[in-house]
């Protein structure tokens, strides 16, 4: 069984569907709403816990009525919650409309923006044993930074899942194992600009690169020219969450190899669209396989 640790975010999706996005200072009656457990970090650990990994979550949760559901929420999925620390202040929330199986999402981080390198810290033990360590970016860079250093000084390879994007050093970038960035997002990692090629910005990253283009798949490069797997065809309800069935998935399945990882993660990840909410269509393996099955893409 894989062993993994997240270190992330959680939220409180507040998901309105309606049948297009507002305009600016516009009043738009809506379809639908929900409130679902979301955030990139919470979304990553439950996809790899469905996918059948042993997963270890790193996390903060405010001390509002939103925060132990959320955490419970994570151990329902057989997630381990002994890292996910309470503290004062709200807990994370991710405003989103979901229009046309499109989102815009606004993130207020709460009580992720307390989660420190200290956090990380005092899970090196957990983090020591695992096969590898999945960190995003809605929690403070510098806790980025640690997750980097503590994994890379216990040779635990770590996937950055860049998002949302910020520049970042590239020494830093040289201790993730991969990145796994969109096109927007490389380009504002390296600095770049967004218009150039994303074949050029992938062989000009300083580490390997698995870079997600939606619904055309994905594209990977160890070393050498990026190769292309191309996207599964469903029908998309939402596309919240995707990118981190994406993650959780290629975390899962790398020990099969890079190609067959990013092959499954693309599979897994066309799932997740195929219901509302970030975390309400994560397959489970049979589903993944069923779809490879069906579509040999
Ligand atoms: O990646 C999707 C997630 O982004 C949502 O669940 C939301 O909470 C934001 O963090």
């Amino acid at each position: 069984m894989t062993r993994l640790v997240v270190v992330g975010s959680i939220n409180m999706d507040l998901v309105t569907v309606a049948a297009r996005f507002p305009a600016p200072g516009e009043t738009l009656i809506g379809d639908r709403f929900v409130s679902v457990h979301g955030g990139k970090g919470g979304n990553q650990a439950v996809a790899a816990a469905r996918l059948g990994a042993e997963v270890h979550m790193i996390a903060a949760i405010g001390d509002d009525a939103f925060g132990d559901p959320l955490r419970d929420g994570l151990a329902s999925e057989g997630v381990s919650i002994e890292h996910i620390a309470r503290v004062e202040g709200s807990s994370g929330t991710a405003s989103i409309t979901v229009a046309n199986g499109e989102n815009e999402i606004v993130v207020v981080p709460g009580a992720n923006a307390q989660l420190t390198p200290a956090h990380v810290s005092k899970a090196q033990q957990v983090i020591a044993s695992a096969d590898a360590v999945l960190v995003q970016m809605e929690i403070p860079l510098e806790t980025v930074e640690a997750t980097l250093r503590i994994a890379d000084a216990q040779r635990v390879p770590v996937i950055l899942n860049p998002a949302p994007a910020q520049p970042l050093p590239s020494e830093w970038l040289r201790l993730a194992r991969y990145i796994t960035p969109n096109q927007h997002e490389l380009a504002t990692l390296l600095g770049a600009d967004a218009s150039e090629d994303f074949r050029s910005l992938m062989r000009r990253a300083p580490c390997p690169v698995v870079l997600t283009r939606g619904g055309e798949g994905a594209w990977f490069r160890e070393e050498g020219e990026p190769q292309h797997q191309a996207g599964f065809d469903v029908e998309v309800v939402d596309s919240t969450g995707a990118g981190d069935t994406f993650n959780a998935a290629f975390a899962v399945y790398l020990h099969e190899g890079l190609p067959i990882a990013v092959r499954k993660a693309c599979a897994a990840a066309a799932l997740s669209v195929t219901r509302l909410g970030a975390r309400g269509g994560m397959p489970h393996p049979a589903e993944v396989e069923a779809l490879l099955a069906r579509q040999r893409v």
